[in-house]
Parts: structure tokens; sequence; C-alpha cells
């Protein structure tokens, strides 16, 4: 199946790390708080365990957001699940576990919470974490994806190339988006690579002309991490069609 490129067709605004900076990042924690608020889209990050099965992190290494040492692969998912993610944070989240991924979306999926899976490899681990959150993630949505319900499909978005290769020959019927931190010069072909339908990037390099050339292109367009509502704004202004925001406080999910 061919993915094309297409408008943006998911919520404006996504709860950063699954639920900003109001709660431990990437955790159900985050997730309650976002709702709270009446959030019901997220972004969150997925990297493998050490026996293959994936959790939701952002680091590839425990001792900023997870109470331990050494690094997330030296882990089975079991034994991460059993850590502490939540302490670093405030004491009242002590104990607050690393949430594996599929209990995670399936949380997600059952409370209508449109999920952006970022696939975050641990370093070497591209082509197994993009294949493994792929297969898992179409399996979730083999009903919606059949029933061509596209826009309650989670997006998958990666700054590996590999891992976005790996998830469209292993599940090409979800759509991927490329994350680029800045547009390269060849953005287009990389995009079309792996038949990516957005593209995500730092909205601190993205230009009013740059957002022009995405959206004439065909591609959505997001933009991490907007916490300012003056420049969340200014970037809807240039085309910009979605951007995740850490301060879910400032940004309420029907902002315009
Ligand atoms: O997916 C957008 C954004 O989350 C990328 O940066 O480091 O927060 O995962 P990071
Ligand atoms: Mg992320």
């Amino acid at each position: 199946m061919t993915t094309l490129p297409g408008s943006w067709r998911y919520p404006r605004v996504l709860a950063h790390r699954g639920g900003g900076v109001l709660a431990p990042e990437n955790t159900l924690a985050g997730l309650r708080e976002g709702m709270r608020r009446g959030y019901r889209a997220i972004e969150y990050d997925i990297m493998l365990a050490r026996d293959g099965v994936p959790v939701v992190m952002h680091d590839p290494y425990l001792g900023r957001t997870v109470l331990g040492t050494g690094n997330v692969f030296d882990y089975d998912a079991i034994e991460l699940a059993a850590m502490d993610a939540g302490s670093w944070f405030a004491r009242e989240h002590e104990g607050e576990p690393v949430p594996l991924f599929v209990e995670f979306a399936q949380f997600c999926k059952a409370h209508g919470i449109w999920m952006n899976m970022e696939i975050k490899p641990a370093p070497g681990y591209d082509i197994e974490t993009g294949g493994t959150v792929a297969r898992i993630a179409a399996a979730l949505f083999a009903d919606e994806i059949a029933a061509g319900d596209m826009a309650a499909v989670p997006l998958l978005s990666s700054f590996s190339h590999l891992a976005l290769a790996s998830a469209r020959e292993v599940a090409p019927e979800v759509p991927r988006a490329c994350l680029m931190s800045e547009l390269a010069p060849d953005w287009e072909r990389r995009a079309q690579s792996v038949e990516a339908i957005a593209i995500h990037t730092n909205h601190k390099h993205l230009t009013p002309a740059l957002a022009r050339e995405v959206r004439a292109a065909g591609y959505g367009l997001f933009c991490y991490t907007v916490n300012d509502p003056v420049r969340a704004r200014e970037l809807l202004s240039w085309g910009v069609e979605a951007f995740c925001t850490d301060r879910i406080d400032l940004i309420k999910p029907d902002f315009a």
C-alpha cells in the first residue's frame, strides 16, 4: 500500500511526552494530568528493553527520569516497569512506573487519546525498534485501518531514518512522519523514501519559506516543542498544522 502525503488530519495540539512538564514525562500520571486539562492527543517516546519489549522512555539510560543506573537496554521490560519514574519529578509521584508501550497505547486508545508515537531507538537498535513499534501499532489499530478510519490511527515519527524504513517494511499501513531538527536540503527525498505523510521539525529552525515549501509539496507540518502561545500563533500563521507543547497549562487543547 502506498501512502501519499496529505494534509494533517489529526489534533492540532499535542501534550509533549505524554503530559508536558506538569507531571513526570512519559508516564500514566502525565497522561492523566493532560486528560484533566482536556487533552486527548499526545506525543511520547518508545524504546526497546533488553528483551525486545518496548517501553515508554525518552533517554537510553537511567538516572534522569528513572531511578537507577545503566542503560535501558541492560534491563528487561518487566524490570524497568518496576522502577521509579516519578520521584525525580515530585515526591507525590514516587513509584510511578515506566509504562510498557502496549499497556500505555491500550490505555490511550481506550480513552480516545490520539497518539504520535515517537520511535526512539537506543543506539544500534533502529531496525528492531521501528519494526516492533509499527507491528504493535498496526495490530492495535487493525480495525480502524481496515475501516479506513485513518484519523484514529497513530502517526509514527522518528529522527532515525532506519527506524522509519523498518516501520514501513513491517507495517506500511501505519502512517509515518520524518522528524528533523532542521530541514535538510534533501528533506523531500528523505520523506519520499519512507513514504512519510508529514514533517516534524523543531520550530526554532523553521522559517515561513520552509513552511510554505513543505505544505506546497503536500506534506503535513508539525513542530516541537512550542511552549509560548504567541509563538504558537505565529507558527500556525505560517501554515504549521500542529505542534506539541510542554505547557499544557498555558496552551489549551483547542488553541487556535
Ligand atoms: O517528537 C517531537 C519531540 O519529542 C522530539 O524531541 O527529544 O523531546 O523526543 P524529544
Ligand atoms: Mg519525543
